[in-house]
C-alpha cells in the first residue's frame, strides 16, 4: 500500500509535451523529490505518466486534474499510483476505489470534507489553499475532523516562503505547488533550475 505520508512536497506538473516528462522526472529526483503530480490538463498528461513509470521506478507517478471518468481510466492504464483532483467526485473515485489505487480528492468547506470522508477517502487536498483562506483557514477547517484521522494536501498558493507553515499543522500530511517547476522552466528546458527548487524545499522540511 502507498505510504501518502512519505513524500511532504509534491511538485505539480503541467506538461505540454511527453518528451519533457523524463527529462523533468529525472531533475527532481536529482533535486532528492520521489513524487511527482502530473496534471489531466494536457493532453500529454497519460503519456507523460506512463513514461515515467517504466524509466523511473523510484519515483511516485500521481496523475492530477482527474476530473472525469475518461481521465480517470487513461491515469490508471497509464500506471499512476494515486490520483487527485480540486474537488470530490464519487464516480472518478469509484473508478480508482476499483482498481485499488488511493485517490486524494479536493475540498475546501465542511460539506466537501464529509463527502469525501463518506467515500471512504481519509487523505484530501485542501484546495485552492491560498484564496481559501491559508493556513488560518485550513486550521479551522480541520479542527472538527482530528478524531477521524482526515488529512489534508494545500494546494493552489502554496510556495516556498508559506510551506513550512502549512506543514507545521498536525492535519498536513504534504504541500503541493508548481512553483518547483513551472510551465515556463519546463518549456525552456531549465532542468538545473528545477533540481535547485526542490533542493531548496526539501531543505526546509
Ligand atoms: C494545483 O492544481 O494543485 C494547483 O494549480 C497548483 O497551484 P499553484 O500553481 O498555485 O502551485
Amino acid at each position: 500500500m502507498l505510504d501518502l505520508e512519505a513524500n511532504p512536497i509534491i511538485p505539480v506538473i503541467v506538461l505540454d509535451d511527453a518528451n519533457d516528462a523524463e527529462p523533468l522526472a529525472e531533475a527532481l529526483l536529482e533535486g532528492g523529490l520521489k513524487i511527482i503530480e502530473i496534471t489531466f490538463r494536457t493532453a500529454a498528461a497519460a503519456e507523460s505518466i506512463s513514461r515515467i513509470v517504466q524509466r523511473f521506478p523510484e519515483m511516485v507517478v500521481g496523475a492530477g486534474t482527474v476530473v472525469t471518468e475518461k481521465q480517470a481510466k487513461e491515469a490508471i492504464d497509464a500506471g499512476s499510483q494515486f490520483g487527485l483532483a480540486p474537488g470530490t467526485d464519487p464516480k472518478t473515485l469509484e473508478i480508482f476505489r476499483g482498481a485499488g489505487i488511493p485517490f486524494i480528492p479536493g475540498i475546501a468547506t465542511p460539506s466537501d470534507i464529509q463527502a469525501a470522508y463518506r467515500e471512504g477517502c481519509q487523505y484530501m487536498k485542501f484546495f485552492p489553499a491560498g484564496p481559501m483562506g491559508g493556513v488560518k483557514m485550513l486550521k479551522a477547517l480541520s479542527a472538527p475532523y482530528g478524531n477521524l484521522g482526515i488529512r489534508f494536501c494545500p494546494t493552489g498558493g502554496v510556495s516556498l516562503d508559506n510551506m513550512e507553515e502549512y506543514l507545521s499543522l498536525p492535519s498536513v500530511f504534504a504541500v503541493g505547488g508548481s512553483w518547483i517547476a513551472t510551465k515556463q522552466d519546463i518549456s525552456e528546458k531549465n532542468w538545473k533550475i528545477i533540481t535547485e527548487n526542490a533542493t531548496q524545499a526539501l531543505s526546509k522540511i
